[in-house]
């Protein structure tokens, strides 16, 4: 990649997001996203789908925070609505759903979150602030690569999901304040970034560095 196209795609994303990532998506990742479109699809759609499930179990067990109900409501309608509009973009190209295993990478976050509540909480909440961060940064990464289409449904994606990125971390600094979430951040920043950059058997949206295997 050019200079010139990450300038590019480093204007699609907010800064604060930027700097709240702690690395940038491998060159290797972005090559074999390149090279398998219809399983980066596939599991897009399951990570919409996921994304809206998510919330939704966040609804059932948190009944009590009303600013948290309006948001995740929300966000689980968008991500459903992604998810029909990835499942569409498949139809189009001829591309099967079938069952595939998920990634390692938000279930690699998960154990790293505190068992007992009010810590709990917020834990998930900077979980869900990591993966909506790096999802809105690879659909920007990807964004000069693909065809006008796709690069055009991206393009909305990564307004979308920069949102969920503010609304996740948002929730999580007004139930326990920002120096506390800070300081979560960073601890969950270290493994985010040993889940991005060190090598992954099987290539997804969130994987890490593709393994060489051929
Ligand atoms: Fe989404
Ligand atoms: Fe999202």
């Amino acid at each position: 990649m050019t200079a010139n196209t990450e300038t590019v795609t480093d204007d699609l994303l907010p800064a604060e997001l930027l700097a709240f990532l702690p690395c940038d998506t491998p060159q290797r990742w972005i090559e074999a996203a390149l090279e398998n479109p219809a399983l980066l699809l596939i599991d897009h759609a399951q990570c919409e789908k996921k994304a809206a499930s998510t919330a939704m179990s966040l609804m059932f067990r948190y009944v009590d925070r009303p600013e948290l109900l309006t948001k995740m409501s929300q966000l689980a309608r968008e991500e459903l609505l992604h998810f029909e509009q990835v499942v569409g973009l498949m139809q189009e190209r001829g591309i099967d759903y079938s069952h595939i295993p998920a990634s390692r990478y938000a279930e690699g976050l998960r154990e790293h979150v505190a068992r007992e509540e009010p810590q709990r909480l917020i834990d998930i909440l900077i979980v869900g602030a990591f993966i909506e961060a790096r999802s809105c940064e690879r659909f920007a990464r990807l964004i000069p690569h693909l065809d006008e289409p796709l690069a055009r449904f991206y393009r909305s994606l990564v307004r979308s999901e920069g949102r969920h990125f503010e609304d996740y971390l948002g929730l999580a600094e007004r139930y326990a304040g920002k120096a506390f979430v800070a300081e979560r951040v960073a601890r969950f920043a270290a493994h985010e970034q040993a889940l991005i950059q060190s090598e992954d058997a099987m290539f997804r949206f969130h994987s890490g560095v593709p393994a060489l295997t051929e």
